[in-house]
């Protein structure tokens, strides 16, 4: 069988060799003591980008969002948050844990926003008894809602929202590049209202490994501690941070392509019978299993040479990314219509 066509997560995509070149010949030095200068490039360009002061570079998302909630807040701090938020469903509580906040959850509507009545409504007042509200945290794209990407004045109105009320806000935008390719705006225009944002280089932008938070300078000194607290201090990482400043030039403009194949694969999934799909504005396609059972359905496509993940009891998740051509979108579908004759009805 031709090579597996790994659609489990765009984190699974491998550097190329001209990525790996310039991270060969990055220059480095030991970022701890703040003399890395491809991370200090790396920090000052996602600042710009992002039309924030200031950037730090870590290790993860899930570093990037417990840093932002840690700086954000202090113990026993609420903050509030979508029940679909990668923070609350998928970093083992570490806001709780490790940051020590009330995470309050909000119901995420199925474009991944939240009703702003309903932070108005969880918003607690000043007095003897209650923690004190402190932080919203908003995603974009959803991961969970279908990598559906928050219009610009969604973010705007739910930002003065939390502003209004006293809480300051943080954007989880792990893919926020594939949300900016989307709703046609720049990265800076999506994050103009969000106090912190964080995004990932290990997703979309095709890199092995790293997220950066962006803020004032002032948050960002103080999140800088913090990272080191948390172990995530770094020494010659502008290895790692000369590949971000590589997906900065070269796989941002082409995070269209990744969705261009996802509506593609879905709308190839549609007609397929057994599958609804969403119908995928950026790169996740999310599909509902309407006849057989999840795990026979991953069972059988993961025979035929296509990985999905479980993404609840009767839906899977396939997402396209940089290694995915539109090639091997049209491939992965012949090899799911060989899996639907095999599945039992
Ligand atoms: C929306 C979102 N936020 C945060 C993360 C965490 O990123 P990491 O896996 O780098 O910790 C992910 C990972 O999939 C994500 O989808």
């Amino acid at each position: 069988m031709s090579a597996v066509i790994d659609l489990r997560s765009d984190t699974v995509s491998r550097p190329s060799d001209a990525m790996r070149a310039a991270m060969a010949a990055a220059e480095v030095g030991d970022d701890v003591f703040g003399d890395d200068p491809t991370v200090i490039e790396l920090e000052r360009r996602a600042a710009e980008l992002l039309g924030k002061e200031a950037a730090l570079f870590v290790p993860s998302g899930t570093m990037a969002n417990l840093v932002s909630v840690l700086t954000h807040t202090r113990p026993g701090d609420e903050i509030l948050l979508g029940d679909q938020s990668h923070i609350f469903q998928y970093e083992l509580g570490g806001a709780a844990r490790l940051a020590g906040t009330v995470t309050r959850t909000l119901t995420n509507l199925e474009d991944g926003s939240i009703d702003p009545a309903a932070i108005v409504a969880a918003v607690r007042s000043e007095n003897l008894h209650s923690p004190g509200s402190r932080l919203l945290c908003l995603e974009n794209t959803h991961n969970r809602c279908g990598g559906s990407p928050l219009p610009v004045q969604t973010i705007d109105t739910l930002a003065e929202t939390a502003h209004s009320r006293g809480l300051s806000v943080h954007l989880d935008g792990a893919r926020l590049f594939n949300a900016a390719a989307a709703l046609g705006v720049p990265a800076s225009r999506i994050a103009r209202d969000c106090d912190t944002v964080s995004f990932c280089l290990s997703k979309g932008l095709g890199c092995p490994i790293g997220s950066l938070v962006c803020g004032t300078s002032e948050f960002i000194e103080q999140a800088r501690r913090n990272r080191k607290m948390l172990g995530g201090g770094m020494r010659q990482v502008g290895i790692l941070a000369a590949a971000g400043l590589y997906a900065f030039e070269h796989n941002v403009a082409r995070l269209a392509d990744d969705h261009a194949n996802a509506r593609a694969l879905a709308d190839g999934l549609r007609e397929l019978g057994p599958f609804r799909p969403n119908h995928p504005q950026t790169n996740i396609v999310v599909v509902d299993i309407l006849r057989g059972e999840l795990d026979d359905w991953l069972g059988s496509f993961e025979r035929e040479g296509v990985l999905a993940v479980a993404f609840g009891p009767q839906r899977m998740r396939l997402v396209t990314h940089i290694n995915v051509s539109s090639a091997d979108v049209d491939e992965a579908l012949r090899r799911i219509q060989s899996a639907v004759g095999a599945v039992p009805a």
